[in-house]
């Protein structure tokens, strides 16, 4: 069947697609449909089947033969090892790990927050609560102690597992204090926390409440698979939005497996016992989906890869670790690629390696620069696949179905509408518009198996967030286009998200740790053009009266005051003092107009302006540090 086959099927009958794309999940008791719209326009799916993750990602393999096959891979430059665990390894360790979560009292429903590095522990700490029907939240290792407290509160977890520390080129990073400092800050208490000691750093455990990861599986009885509730919550995800407060994406279980299950081989082309790499984090989305639970239910072997695409050592670890591990499909983030084409722009290192066994190469996160991905193509004569979700979605929106069938790539686009999305683009009062004309990209509802239903108490807030704007449909928060093939392009969010390294951030978050220092009385914080990371936060801040300290030691102030508070991930280390910001006359600050003249683009005037003048003043603060280089405003 050719893409347009299966997109037409999925269209012309969701129920019978979704409920065939079912049957490849093992059901404790199967759905008897997929969409349950009792409650639009909130939508579940398969509800009322009774289905277990870890078991699909894990014990089934072992029953279907696959047990000696090589479940995880952790390849760590960092601390210069490599490790391999099969699947009925990953099994009885799993079992363990859960029993004594339960033999402590985590029990199906219960929150457990996750903090660790790249380990393969971190995915067993996942696997364990799913396979209780416990709901894991997963907080990047990049996050200081102040984010990991706002999650402690919003999550209320049972338990924390965490580890002892991370490592960073060049530094390791001491989990367990900022653990401490989160719980110190948290109005939640956790019952008990299960510290993974990492080699690297024995941490300190506090009695009565910390137990270690070893000590407490201690003739415990090991933990079968607990079937939940098609629409139980498998995890909360926390992501950037507007403001300070994250929002916790809920992923569903049944609908979870089902849509994971389906990419693996339509999007990433890749069989069961492939090799498949995802180089990010698990801390992110793509790391749940695509280091943890897709290649595991799909019955691959997955990468956990402790480094960087640059200087762990050198320009040549991705090539390495494909070729030494003979990886199918590999899926990284424009700015790993950036890094690597800056330190080898020629692919010397690339030459070293027999990369023979990959087929594909995909790239998301952020927007994919045609420089970077006519690189990539160059250097590695395969094809680079861009493709666009969210953490929102769990799964692409749009990509190039390559399992299906390789469509023509056109660089800067994402391609087609993957089954399941029926992606509009919509002018402000939600008509549609034509192709080629540029507006906010949504989503007809319902949308598919495996998003997200909800925000994790905060149901209005999703309304809100997603649903209002546009009746009747998912709003995306990203504006782009569409061609007349039907190829997609993504061209900016909508709102006050920015995209560092293929990291979301907020900067409304970054504005309200500004605004909390003492000597700042107004702030506005946006996202500049960075050659690296795509993005970089940029502060500007304005002086309470009678402040007359150095610039530079208030600036310095506030660059940490975000790294405490935020977290190193944030990189926020751009901040200039003005005296005042530019806004509208209904005072509302000209944030777009701000970076267009940072990153020294045409502009025009806004019409609502208050006082142009101030936009001369804004310029010329930028050029001090190095930015607005070429033109000064119209
Ligand atoms: N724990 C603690 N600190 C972390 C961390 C973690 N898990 N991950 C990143 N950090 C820190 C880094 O050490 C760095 O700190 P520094 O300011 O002291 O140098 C800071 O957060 C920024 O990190 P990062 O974004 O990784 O930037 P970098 O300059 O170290 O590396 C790249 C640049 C491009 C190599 C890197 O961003 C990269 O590999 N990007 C790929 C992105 C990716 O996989 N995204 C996932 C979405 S698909
Ligand atoms: P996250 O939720 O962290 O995965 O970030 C999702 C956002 O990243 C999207 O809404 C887009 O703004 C951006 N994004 C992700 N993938 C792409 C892509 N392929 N092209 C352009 N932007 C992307």
């Amino acid at each position: 069947m050719s893409y347009a086959d299966v997109y037409q099927s999925w269209t012309s009958d969701p129920e019978a697609f979704w409920m065939e794309a079912a049957g490849a999940i093992d059901w404790a008791r199967p759905p008897s449909r997929a969409l349950d719209d009792s409650n639009a326009p909130l939508y579940e799916w398969f509800t009322d089947g009774m289905v277990n993750t870890c078991y699909n990602a894990v014990d089934r393999h072992v029953e279907n033969g696959r047990g000696d096959q090589i479940a995880i891979i952790h390849d760590s430059p960092v601390t210069g090892t490599v490790r391999k665990i099969s699947y009925v390894e990953l099994r009885n360790r799993v079992a363990m790990l859960a029993g004594a979560l339960r033999a402590k009292g985590v029990e199906k429903g219960d929150r457990v927050i996750i903090y660790m590095p790249m380990i393969p522990e971190a995915l067993e700490a996942m696997l364990a609560c799913a396979r209780l029907g416990a709901i894991h939240s997963v907080v990047f290792g990049g996050f200081a102690a102040h984010e990991l407290a706002v999650r402690i509160d919003d999550a209320k977890p049972k338990a924390i597992i965490a580890a002892s520390c991370g490592i960073e080129p060049g530094r390791v990073v001491h989990y367990k204090p900022l653990l401490d400092g989160a719980i110190e800050q948290a109005h939640h208490k956790p019952d008990f926390c299960v510290i993974f000691q990492r080699e690297q750093e024995v941490a300190h455990l506090e009695e009565g409440r910390d137990v270690s990861w070893h000590g407490f599986q201690f003739g415990v009885e090991p933990a079968e698979c607990v079937p939940v509730e098609g629409n139980h919550p498998a995890y909360i995800l926390y992501t950037s939005g507007t403001t300070g407060a994250p929002k916790g994406v809920v992923r569903p279980t049944a609908g979870h497996l089902v849509a994971l299950n389906w990419t693996m081989k339509n999007i990433y082309d890749v069989d069961p016992g492939d090799v498949f790499w995802a180089a990010s984090d698990v801390g992110w989305v793509v790391g749940h989906s695509y280091i943890c639970y897709g290649p595991l239910i799909a019955g691959n072997t997955t990468i956990v890869f402790e480094g960087k695409p640059v200087g762990t050592p050198d320009a040549g670890t991705f090539w390495r670790v494909i070729s030494d591990h003979k990886v199918k499909s590999f899926f990284t983030a424009p700015t790993a690629f950036r890094a690597v084409k800056r330190e080898d722009p020629k692919g010397e290192y690339l030459k070293k390696y027999d990369i023979s066994c990959l087929k594909k190469i995909y790239l998301a996160g952020e927007r994919a620069d045609p420089d970077t991905i006519n690189w990539a193509k160059d250097k590695t004569g395969l094809p680079i696949i861009d493709h666009w979700w969210q953490t929102e979605t769990g799964w692409a929106i749009a990509a190039n179905p390559a399992g299906i069938e390789m469509l023509d790539i056109k660089v800067g686009s994402p391609s087609v509408a993957m089954p399941g999305y029926d992606v509009q683009i919509l002018d402000e009062a939600g008509h549609p518009m034509k192709p080629g004309e540029l507006g906010a990209i949504a989503v007809k509802l319902p949308l598919p198996p495996g998003t997200l239903p909800t925000l994790w108490n905060a149901e209005e807030r999703f309304r809100k967030s997603y649903l209002t704007t546009f009746p009747g449909y998912y709003e995306t928060g990203d504006a782009g286009m569409v061609d007349g093939d039907g190829y997609l392009y993504i061209m900016a969010r909508t709102d006050d998200v920015i995209n560092v390294a293929g990291h979301r951030l907020s900067t409304g978050a970054m504005e309200e740790v500004l605004a909390s220092h003492t000597d700042v009385a107004e702030c506005a914080v946006i996202g500049v053009t960075d050659e690296l990371k795509g993005q970089l936060p940029l502060g500007f801040v304005c002086l309470t009266k009678g402040v007359n300290r150095p610039y530079d030691e208030i600036t310095a102030e506030c660059v940490k005051l975000i790294r405490d508070q935020i977290g190193p991930v944030a990189a926020f280390k751009l901040a200039v003092v003005v005296d005042r910001l530019p806004k509208t006359r209904s005072g509302k600050i000209l944030r777009a107009t701000m970076v267009k003249i940072a990153d020294s683009e045409s502009f025009k005037m806004p019409a609502t302006i208050d006082d142009p003048e101030i936009l001369d003043e804004i310029a010329e603060a930028l050029k001090s540090i190095g930015y607005a280089r070429d033109k000064t405003p119209a």
